[in-house]
């Protein structure tokens, strides 16, 4: 059976040729609804009467939701350019768009692509293995963190309700990672208010992530302009701030996070993204699937990084919590494997051994053993929070941070330097 078409080709002279050619010749696909803008197209989707669809880069209003929103209705996406136009063409891309082609491409090849994306077949023009292929002028100028090898590794910071130490786990990641020279990125995109500006202690007005998701959602995100709209704390850790005001979640569309994620990989050896606790779907208690979704964004992170941290507290109420969290995770996204991480680890809220009985009831109720262990230390966790500043400014030697600086190496695949021994050969030099 052909595949059924709409198109949204607006600008060019050509629309009425295409259209008459693509459905003259047996290319095996159908027009079955020529739409003249994004909320024609959107509204033809949602009838679930097409496969596909054919637009132009100069559509107004095309943004990277309504090409989530197509997408989420099954309706797979070509979109056509100028001849020439490499800057549409990346536009479009980063939109979402993975077939681009020039508008004056014969009916033939054009037909093929429609075919190709609606079974699902990369765009053949597009280098996927070396994704800096897209982004023909890097960040040159600008770039002070280190230069990502290939892609940067995406950490996402999450856990469940109650305040397990979230924050305090991807703040002291992201500098321990920075200090052990990764070019870092720390990303606040926690949809319940973002607190990562004041606890590093930046006056923070700047748009931050949610400029970010702006400039993605438009389509004119790059890696210079990412850069720029972050926090350069020190020349290799740069921070992106979130939300000052929880209301204003709608602005961190999951289309754009993802894609902002895409952008951070290229910036930064090593993304670490603070999360909120929520997860659960709250599609279902709407009766308009394509209505923003609060924890939209956080599912977006947690899909996309490449390791989501699970942070615990260690007392029973905490552990009880992450049992039903990472039952929700399960639910909601069942291939995401968390790694599980032990905070506030102290003697008194469970008898015995509390590694050891932490690490047990973990596993016995979620099928993961912790991998990592952080010691309660509140002396350094508040000389933290009253300074602004991050615990290897304030408490260098505290465990939290030493357990903490073990985390970043192991994450960023980098080896921690041993503290004891370099102090003894920098001794011996001097005497
Ligand atoms: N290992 C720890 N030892 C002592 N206090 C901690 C530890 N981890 C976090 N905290 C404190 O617990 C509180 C909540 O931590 P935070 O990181 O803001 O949690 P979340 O982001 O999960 O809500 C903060 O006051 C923080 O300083
Ligand atoms: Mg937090």
């Amino acid at each position: 059976m052909a595949v059924q078409v709409f198109t949204a080709v607006t600008g060019a002279g050509w629309e009425s040729e295409l259209v008459g050619a693509l459905d003259r010749d047996a290319h095996g696909v159908t027009v079955v609804r020529r739409c003249v803008d994004v909320a024609e197209l959107l509204a033809a989707a949602a009838t679930g009467t097409g496969q596909a669809a054919l637009l132009s880069a100069e559509l107004r209003r095309l943004d990277g939701e309504a090409v989530a929103r197509l997408h989420a209705a099954g309706v797979a996406v070509v979109g056509l350019v100028e001849p020439g136009d490499e800057v549409a063409a990346q536009r479009l891309r980063q939109l979402g768009v993975s077939q681009v082609l020039p508008a004056d491409a014969d009916a033939e090849v054009i037909a093929a692509a429609l075919r190709d994306a609606v079974a699902g077949v990369p765009d053949a023009g597009r280098d996927v293995a070396d994704p800096r292929a897209a982004l023909p002028v890097l960040v040159e100028p600008e770039e002070p963190l280190a230069r990502p090898e290939g892609r940067g590794r995406v950490v996402a910071v999450w856990g469940p309700t109650g305040a397990p130490g979230r924050t305090t786990v991807a703040v002291g990641l992201a500098d321990e990672a920075a200090r052990l020279g990764a070019g870092t990125l720390l990303v606040d995109a926690d949809v319940y208010g973002g607190v990562v500006a004041q606890v590093l202690g930046l006056l923070d007005e700047s748009p931050g992530l949610a400029g970010a998701a702006r400039l993605a959602g438009s389509g004119t995100l790059d890696a210079a302009g990412l850069a720029r709209l972050a926090w350069a704390v020190r020349p290799e850790l740069r921070v992106l701030t979130g939300l000052a005001r929880a209301d204003r979640w709608p602005e961190l569309r999951p289309s754009a996070v993802a894609t902002v994620l895409e952008e951070a990989r290229r910036l930064a050896h090593l993304t670490v993204v603070d999360c909120a606790f929520g997860v659960e779907d709250d599609e279902e208690l709407s009766f308009d699937t394509a209505a923003p979704r609060r924890n939209g964004a956080t599912l977006a992170v947690l899909e996309e990084a490449d390791t989501v941290l699970c942070v615990t507290g260690a007392d029973p109420v905490a552990l009880q919590r992450c049992v039903r969290g990472l039952d929700q995770l399960r639910e909601v996204l069942p291939d995401v494997e968390p790694v599980l991480v032990v905070n506030q680890l102290r003697r008194g809220p469970v008898p015995g051994d509390p590694r050891e009985e932490v690490a047990e009831a973990l596993e016995r109720f979620t099928g993961h053993r912790p991998r990592f262990f952080l010691p309660a230390d509140r002396r350094a966790t508040d000389a933290a929070l009253a300074a602004g500043r991050t615990l290897a400014e304030v408490a260098p030697g505290a465990p939290l941070r030493e357990a903490l600086r073990g985390l970043a190496a192991e994450l960023a695949g980098l080896r921690a330097p041993a503290p004891g021994r370099r102090r003894l050969v920098g001794r011996r030099r001097a005497g």
